[in-house]
């Protein structure tokens, strides 16, 4: 792989040990992936926050890190609701070193957004054609399908090592060959809301790693396509799509492979996942924008919550909409920051969580190890508000 003069100096510890570090992992992945030099990179979006992921290891390696980011980089959630954690139940040891984990990240220039939606808390930061390192796997498919930046899915150490060096690899997603489409997915019927997080849910697990083309009968909203990308991101490991008419233009080509869903297998989704038993309700999967924020407001007005009910976003989204946040939170709702009900402890306690996203129906069982049910966003608030 080639470097730089400067580069060289760089990796052999002229500019001291974090920036050594952090050059070996970036060249490492550069060979590994067949990179042939690193490439300017615009912004980073650090994963690996929640001390409930990363733990004392974790908190350890990012503390002996001495440097500052070189490009705007912000962080994924972390475990808890930096604010609020004691009214959720978390435990002060865990939240002491969760606060000490996102101190390590500020000290180092990274921005404590703690969310996974950054492109709708800062509109603007990534554009066709720019070359990111963002990590949370919903923003990187939203990122790369939505806006047409080119990013890979990076891990946490990657990410940090792009922000101090403001550099990543030039492999994957980066390169044009790798952003043609696999395979062609045709639904006929309408979609609405959450339909796309099942569609997502079940497209994901069939392309697995591929770059599926949707051709859809109506336009998704920006907010569907970020509940599509992030269901395939986490049933799969899709990280770009695109949609006929809704995203930046695929690379010319027809995919090989073909397939169609229908409403039926919407349906079945909702039918193998059922919501009605739940015994706690999360909605904010990705992060609500402040739209979705605004409808849920609309659809809890004058109902009383009776089982919990979590509304997920980042702090920036939430401070921007206060009479929004009140009246959902009128209703006994919670408007949770900086975290989710994925990487949060404190929904490990709950038997089973009413989700409206495919993202959190795939990951709830294997990583918060308890059931999930499926629903519309208007069927989880009919749980959590129903006697
Ligand atoms: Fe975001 Fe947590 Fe879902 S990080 S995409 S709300 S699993």
């Amino acid at each position: 792989m080639y470097l730089s003069r400067e580069e060289e100096l760089l990796l052999a510890g002229e500019k001291g040990e974090t920036l050594r570090k952090a050059m070996e992992i970036l060249v490492a992945i550069g060979e590994i992936y067949g990179a042939d030099r690193l490439i300017p990179i615009g912004s980073v979006q650090v994963a690996g926050v929640s001390f409930k992921n990363i733990g004392q290891a974790g908190l350890e390696w990012i503390s002996d890190l001495k440097g500052r980011a070189v490009v705007p980089s912000f962080l994924n959630p972390a475990g808890m609701d930096l604010r609020r954690w004691k009214e959720m139940g978390i435990d002060p040891d865990f939240a002491r070193d969760q606060e000490m984990v996102v101190e390590a990240y500020r000290r180092l220039g990274i921005s404590d957004d703690c969310t996974c939606i950054p492109y709708q808390v800062r509109p603007g930061v990534a554009a066709e054609g720019d070359h990111l390192a963002w990590s949370e796997s919903s923003a990187v498919s939203y990122a790369n399908s939505v806006l047409g930046a080119r990013t890979n899915r990076e891990g946490g150490p990657t990410a940090l090592a792009s922000a101090l060096l403001g550099r990543t690899p030039l492999c994957g997603y980066h390169l044009d060959e790798n952003r043609r489409p696999t395979h062609m997915v045709v639904v006929e019927q309408e979609l609405r809301g959450s339909d796309y997080g099942a569609l997502g849910f079940l497209a994901g697990r069939i392309v697995k790693d591929g770059v599926p083309l949707f051709r859809l009968r109506d336009k998704p909203t920006l907010d569907e396509l970020k509940a599509l990308g992030a269901s395939m991101a986490a049933s799969g490991s899709v990280a770009l799509y695109y949609v006929d008419g809704a995203t930046p233009s695929p690379p010319s080509g027809e995919p090989e492979e073909k397939l169609s869903f229908d409403r039926t297998d919407i349906e079945e989704v909702r039918e193998d996942h059922p919501a009605e038993d739940a015994d706690m309700v999360a909605l904010g999967c990705p992060h609500c924008s402040p739209a979705e924020l605004a409808r849920i407001a609309d659809l809890l007005d004058a109902k009383l919550v009776r089982r919990e009910l979590w509304i997920c976003t980042a702090r920036k989204i939430a401070q921007a909409s206060p009479d929004v946040v009140k009246r959902i939170e009128k209703s006994g709702a919670r408007v949770i920051c900086d975290t989710c009900m994925v990487v949060c402890p404190a929904s490990e306690c709950y038997r089973k969580i009413a989700v409206n996203s495919g993202k959190a129906l795939a990951y709830i069982p294997g990583l918060v190890r308890v059931q999930a049910g499926f629903g519309s966003t208007e069927e989880c608030i009919e749980v959590a508000t129903k006697g």
